[in-house]
């Protein structure tokens, strides 16, 4: 069912609003044309007052809120936290964007056996997914290298361009505001200043599962192998991913132009995306360049988001805009 509003603003809260991604939807839902902050929680942080995208915001205990005042809940909280207000809010009758990977495709890696299933956030998957969005009471936000690494792969799989069995090599780079901003010790200005360096390597990082699992729903059966890297800047993730295709393409960035035409927040380039070309925005830039010197023909694609935006609180307000009935553009930053 589509929630249509006679009244012109819609109450949102936002459980976690202390976190990056939380602060990043108050910022955008400062901006929004209809949307009205009615909470803002946080944990340790409870109590505080600050002022985000030019209004004064005190964060509340999650338990000292009333989460039927929301329409929209956003869940910014992190995983294993989240599930229980997903379903409270739920229960509220609010309309809820989890942020957190307990309802994504995958679950995390987590027993999902009591699990409802939801829709996946990521509306240029295609019609159907823009669909489900719109008429779900409950959407899984994806998480920010899923999302840079799977519009890149999403229109190859569906032209059914990755042969069977193959190998796809996916490398991306994260500012630090992945990691979120309770205190660890690696995170330090000086422990991540002037180096480079991947982590999680062996193949186990997390989103994995996510990225997966939703490659399965597309048909796809390859491998992908994900090296994720910490780049020593606050935001954004560069992804650079390599793969073997059926058949080569003669314009691989005008193939990626008609699979993604008319799509308000994918942005295809000529030139290799750079972070700068999209921090602070609600897009993900891709390009795409056959490779020289191989057997198979191979191809290269990279794509830049910013993981606050694109990654997390863009998309999350994107998917609520859908969800809402209104305009998917509504209040964001392309
Ligand atoms: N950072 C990213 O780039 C990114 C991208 C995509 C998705 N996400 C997802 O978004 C969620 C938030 O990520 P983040 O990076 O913003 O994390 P974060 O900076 O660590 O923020 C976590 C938020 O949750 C609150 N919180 C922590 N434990 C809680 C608990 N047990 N009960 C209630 N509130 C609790 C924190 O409050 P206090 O700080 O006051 O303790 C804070 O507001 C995570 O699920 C993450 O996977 C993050």
């Amino acid at each position: 069912m589509i929630m249509h509003y006679s009244v012109n603003t819609i109450p949102v809260g936002v459980l976690g609003a202390s976190g990056y991604a939380g602060r990043e939807i108050c910022a955008l839902v400062a901006r929004h044309p209809r949307f009205s902050l009615a909470f803002a929680t946080a944990n340790e942080q409870r109590g505080q007052r600050v002022r985000i995208g030019g209004r004064e915001i005190t964060f509340a205990a999650p338990d000292d809120v009333s989460l039927a005042d929301a329409a929209v809940v956003f869940s910014a909280l992190p995983h294993g936290a989240s599930l229980p207000w997903v379903e409270r809010s739920a229960a509220a009758g609010a309309r809820v964007v989890d942020l957190s990977s307990d309802l994504r495709p995958g679950h995390g890696g987590v027993a999902s056996d009591e699990l409802v299933a939801v829709p996946y956030g990521m509306p240029e998957l295609g019609a159907s997914t823009r669909a489900a969005i719109r008429a779900a009471s409950i959407v899984a936000n994806p998480g920010c290298y899923p999302t840079s690494i799977l519009l890149a792969l999403a229109p190859l799989q569906a032209a059914g361009l990755i042969p069977a069995g193959a190998t796809i090599v996916a490398n991306a780079a994260s500012g630090v505001s992945g990691a979120g901003n309770s205190p660890k010790r690696e995170l330090l200005f000086a422990e991540v200043a002037d180096d480079y360096r991947a982590y999680g390597v062996g193949n186990t990082h997390r989103h994995l599962h996510e990225m997966r699992a939703t490659l399965k729903t597309m048909g796809g059966d390859a491998d992908l192998v994900f090296t994720p890297h910490l780049l020593p800047v606050a935001r954004g993730i560069l992804a650079t991913i390599t793969l073997p295709l059926v058949e080569p393409l003669d314009d691989p960035v005008g193939f990626f132009r008609h699979a993604y035409a008319g799509e308000p927040f994918v942005e295809i380039a000529d030139e290799q995306p750079t972070l700068r070309e999209v921090i602070h925005r609600n897009v993900v830039r891709v390009s795409a360049v056959m490779l020289g010197g191989t057997r198979q023909p191979t191809l290269l694609v990279t794509s830049a988001i910013d993981n606050l935006v694109k990654g997390a609180a863009g998309q999350a307000v994107q998917n609520a805009n859908l969800m809402c009935g209104i305009d998917e553009c509504a209040g964001l930053p392309a």
